[in-house]
């Protein structure tokens, strides 16, 4: 009789134990299916605001909530789709600049959740950031490397602010499944959690061709029908350029950007676009235009560094001052940098992603591999 339950009660357990695993590997499952993109969050240059946005894979209830800890007191809403997408967006409003706040997403009874800072204060002079590019490809290797900035953000909540990137998300922009496999896949889960927990900051890149779909997935508060673009953020002015619209004397964007150097007060002025003007060939070529019209108003205005991608790899040049920074090893291929073109100071084959570290006058730039490994580090300072 001892024996017999003995039996029974391992079978019972054997089998319960087989139904928790099952349960846990569908709850999986399910969370992967009900969530298509997002949460990622972007900020439109207000430090009052943030934004957030997701899709599902069908038409679904949502409820948001959000607080200062996860509590989530300050405010719960009921999100219904827009468009024909099962998309869904939630913009914060009044927020504290410069203060954590934590929200979480419930579709049905499962859970997504993230967190932000709110943009600092107008006079704040400090800042820190990320900046990487090209993540195309390979999102194993985008999430190594999100996995690396994440656990930076997690030992230092300086650098909980934003990402800043070069472009060239997917491989073809104009194909939806491309978003959902390079860039949005659920279980890249680095990738989602650096999305769900920093606005993702970024100028069009050639792949994302037509940026039809970049505009739907990422709908930055652009000037005009183009992708030009700029904000603030502390003590910095970023301008984003669109390389894929007329920037030649007198365009419409090349007279915007005249306008928008002159109108900041920031001291320090960055400009993101994705092909540089000088770069280590292998790849693509030095980008003329950047060498004709961007550089003469980044002298002018006293712009510090001028981000681009397009070439996977890292380089860093200098002209008459300026920076011009190449950070294209995101997940693309990597290409063979030459450190022997005209005004490169340093190159490296790696995937990796730069930390720039304001404090003051003084910027500190790193760019690290995704195993910490540091390929380049300079400092620059601001006379004013
Ligand atoms: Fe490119």
């Amino acid at each position: 009789m001892k024996k017999i339950n003995m039996k029974v009660i391992l079978i019972s357990f054997i089998l319960l134990l087989t139904l928790q695993i099952d349960a846990y590997s569908q709850n999986e499952h399910d969370t992967l299916n009900i969530m298509r993109k997002g949460p990622h969050l972007i900020f439109n240059g207000n430090n009052t605001e943030m934004q957030v946005f997701w899709q599902l894979n069908k038409t679904d209830t949502c409820l948001i909530k959000w607080g200062i800890d996860t509590l989530y007191s300050l405010g719960n809403q009921q999100i219904y789709e827009y468009g024909n997408d099962h998309q869904h967006k939630y913009l914060f409003t009044n927020l504290k600049p410069g203060n954590k706040y934590y929200y979480q997403i419930k579709v049905n009874d499962n859970i997504f959740d993230g967190s932000f800072y709110s943009a600092l204060p107008e006079n704040s002079d400090q800042v820190s950031f990320f900046a990487y590019g090209d993540t195309r490809t390979y999102p194993a290797t985008h999430n190594n490397i999100t996995k690396k900035m994440i656990s930076l953000y997690k030992a230092d909540p300086n650098l909980q602010t934003f990402i800043l990137s070069t472009g060239d998300f997917v491989g073809n922009g104009d194909i939806e499944s491309h978003w959902d496999t390079y860039f949005f896949d659920p279980s890249y889960s680095y990738i989602q959690e650096m999305l769900a927990n920093l606005p993702f900051q970024s100028c069009i890149g050639n792949h994302e061709r037509t940026g039809k779909l970049y505009r739907k997935y990422f709908p930055y508060p652009y000037i005009s029908d183009d992708f030009y673009w700029s904000f603030d953020y502390g003590p910095v002015h970023f301008s984003i350029l669109d390389q894929y619209a007329s920037y030649n004397i007198d365009s419409k964007q090349l007279n915007w950007l005249e306008k928008d150097l002159i109108s900041t007060d920031k001291k320090w002025k960055f400009i993101i676009l994705h092909e540089p003007g000088w770069t280590a060939g292998f790849g693509h070529e030095n980008n003329i235009n950047v060498q004709k019209y961007i550089q003469p108003l980044c002298e002018k205005y006293g712009v510090q560094i001028v981000f681009g991608g397009h070439n996977h790899y890292y380089a860093r040049a200098e002209v008459n001052s300026i920076v011009h920074i190449t950070t294209g090893g995101g997940g693309a291929p990597l290409y063979n940098p030459d450190p022997t073109y005209p005004n490169i100071v340093i190159t490296s084959k790696s995937n990796h992603f730069c930390k720039i570290e304001i404090n003051k006058k003084i910027l500190n730039f790193t760019a690290m591999t995704p195993d910490g490994e540091i390929i380049d580090h300079f400092i620059l300072k601001t006379t004013e």
